[in-house]
């Protein structure tokens, strides 16, 4: 038997990540740019045995068994590093045959899972990391990326720390579909994230059905694409020169946009709640009373907010939080503070 234990980081995009232009491959039909956040707040953690008795893939997350028969992208995910174990055993005869060996994993999160803050990008980064850890595959991130994304789209941002941007790519095949870092965590240790948990409950649309509904009824995702490019470049560029005005305009003009292409389909989508909005309107209050950008904030497909800012003004922001945001139903009750982003780190046991 061998096994192995990884754990892997959130992600939150910054420039976000909403539509397929395939959806077998998971390729994107934008670029997206996001920051992986402190795993030592936010993770999953993934533990994988290969056994020669072992005659399926099987998956137990968060405690449970998930029946995975038809997770197509979890399937894709084994069979593409177990297809680059099989290469290496046919080369050199004294390794053992993992690759025709079951999988069994075991995973936590150590946050609400499916509740839009980016579980399926932890979860499925630490599988992938963990099958190349244990396949001992000798492959660069950028290339184990392409992998990941085949699990879920965010996930092969996950394998970088710091700044990470998904590249479209052009190719039919994905093979130039992959996250590439655009800075590393020591380039802006300023910048904190401060998580806020306004509802741990599980969303009633996934992403992966969310973003095709938008793909298939939303006029306004062609406004959404005909911009983005213009705001990759604009925010690469405030990331390398640490301009967090620039940065923190851009954050929060595109999760608005975001959610603004999730209205626009149809039926509509709500991932906002009365609480997510407060806080955006708190936002930009607290900007307003400074005359600049001292937060920004973001969302994924879920109500919880994730709040970026200078360090130094953080302590003020958790103050505004619970202030104006008691402990109580379906308001913030957890506040996750993110130190510096570390780079993905392998746990591997
Ligand atoms: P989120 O906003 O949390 O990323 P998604 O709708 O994108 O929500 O994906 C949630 C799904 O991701 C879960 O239902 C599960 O299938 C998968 N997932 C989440 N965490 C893990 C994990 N640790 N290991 C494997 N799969 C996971
Ligand atoms: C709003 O990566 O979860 O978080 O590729 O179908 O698994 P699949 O979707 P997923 O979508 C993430 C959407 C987002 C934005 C982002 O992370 O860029
Ligand atoms: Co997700």
């Amino acid at each position: 038997m061998a096994s192995v234990t990884c754990t892997a980081p959130v992600n939150i995009a910054v420039i976000k990540y909403w539509g397929k232009r395939d959806t077998e491959l998971i390729l994107p039909t934008n670029d997206s740019l996001s920051v992986t956040l402190s795993q030592d707040i936010l993770h999953s953690k993934t533990s994988i045995s290969a056994q020669a008795e072992f005659d399926q893939d099987r998956l137990w997350l968060n405690g449970k068994e998930e029946d995975i028969t038809k997770n197509k992208r979890m399937h894709n995910c084994f069979r593409e590093t177990r297809a680059l174990r099989r290469a290496m055993e046919e080369q050199d005869g004294s390794l053992p045959k993992l690759s025709t060996f079951g999988v069994h994993v075991c995973s936590e999160n150590n946050f609400p899972t499916a509740a839009g803050l980016a579980s399926s990008a932890s979860g499925l980064a630490a599988l992938v990391f963990a099958l190349a850890q244990l396949y001992k595959l000798p492959i660069d991130m950028s290339d184990l990326s392409r992998i990941a994304r085949q699990g879920s789209g965010s996930a092969c941002r996950s394998l970088f720390g710091g700044f990470v941007a998904w590249e479209t790519g052009k190719e039919d095949d994905g093979s130039d579909s992959r996250a590439v870092q655009i800075a590393p965590d020591t380039h802006w240790p300023e910048l904190e994230a401060l998580v806020c948990v306004v509802s741990d409950k599980k969303k009633g649309t996934s992403s992966t059905s969310g973003m095709q509904q938008t793909i298939e009824s939303s006029p306004l995702m062609q406004e959404r694409l005909r911009v983005v490019p213009g705001r990759m470049a604009a925010m690469t560029q405030a990331i390398l020169d640490r301009d967090f005005p620039a940065f923190a305009e851009l954050t929060m003009q595109d999760s608005n946009q975001f959610h603004s292409v999730c209205l626009d389909t149809y039926p509509p989508i709500f991932y906002l709640n009365d609480t997510s909005r407060g806080i955006i309107q708190l936002i930009h209050a607290y900007n307003k009373l400074h005359g600049g950008y001292k937060a920004a904030y973001t969302f994924d497909a879920g109500p919880n907010a994730v709040i970026y800012a200078p360090k130094e003004n953080m302590k003020e922001i958790i103050q505004l939080i619970h202030h104006y945001f008691p402990a109580g139903q379906d308001t913030p009750r957890d506040v996750y503070f993110s130190d510096p982003y570390q780079v993905f780190q392998d746990d591997a046991a």
